[in-house]
């Protein structure tokens, strides 16, 4: 990789709590250039104003229909794109439930926030990260996984399918986006203290979990290596 992040174009969906939010942080210390995504339009201005310069963005990653917008406001705000960063999540049903148990919309929710919403994004913004590619500045897209996509946990199907599909197919954009420099990776952050985590399993020890800069931190160096 031929970029230090502090000149990254970088987009993060989700970036308004957690480890979307730990990234923009330290992604904004490092003078990176930044639009992030997020639902809640009161958040997405509230971190924007904390950060000047970032670019906030408000949509529904899980919408069809906000897809192109999304992908124009970031080249837009950025001149282009190096890197997408596909954080935005969804459990799916909560509290978690058996397949059995497990509603089809809240399948559906998770497969169209955890999948088909950075499959879109990603497809959307191809055009700006071959271009970067092809100046010489390496074009990435990390999809943020879980364990969940390994491991078979009760009460973790929708979440889990939907992150197990997402991770099969950043190896397959990976295999076919090489050719144009553009790399597509996983990244597991590991268990952290998060809200969506507190929705997961709201009995859990926040001391036992990572803090989200810290897997944030962990985030950046498998940015600055691809
Ligand atoms: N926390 C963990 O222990 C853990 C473990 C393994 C993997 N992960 C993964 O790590 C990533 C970050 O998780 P987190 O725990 O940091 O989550 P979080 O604290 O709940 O933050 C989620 C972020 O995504 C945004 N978001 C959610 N749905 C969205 C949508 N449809 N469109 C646009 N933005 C949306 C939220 O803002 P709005 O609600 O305003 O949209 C928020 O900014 C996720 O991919 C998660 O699956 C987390």
């Amino acid at each position: 990789m031929n970029n230090t992040t502090s000149a990254l174009r970088i987009a993060v969906t989700g970036g308004t709590s957690g480890l979307g939010l730990a990234l923009v942080r330290a992604l904004h210390a490092r003078g990176a250039q930044i639009a992030f995504v997020a639902r809640d339009a009161q958040r997405v201005r509230r971190v924007a104003d904390e950060m000047p310069g970032t670019h906030g963005i408000t949509g529904d990653i899980a919408n069809k229909d906000d897809t192109h917008r999304i992908a124009m406001q970031i080249t837009a705000a950025l001149g282009g794109l190096d890197v997408l960063v596909n954080n935005a999540s969804s459990l799916g049903p909560v509290p978690l439930a058996l397949l059995a148990d497990t509603d089809c919309e809240d399948l559906a929710t998770a497969l169209e926030t955890n999948l088909l919403g950075p499959f879109r994004l990603t497809k959307a913004l191809l055009g700006a990260l071959a271009v970067a590619a092809r100046d010489g500045r390496g074009a990435r897209v990390v999809n943020i996984t879980s364990d969940a996509a390994v491991s078979a946990y009760p009460g973790w199907g929708a979440y889990g399918a939907s992150k197990a599909a997402l991770a099969h197919l950043s190896r397959i954009w990976d295999e076919e986006l090489h050719e144009h420099g553009v790399r597509v990776t996983n990244f597991d952050p590991g268990d952290m203290d998060t809200p969506l985590h507190a929705l997961a399993l709201p009995d859990a020890d926040p001391a036992s979990l990572k803090r989200p800069v810290d897997s944030a931190r962990e985030l950046l160096a498998v940015i600055d290596a691809l």
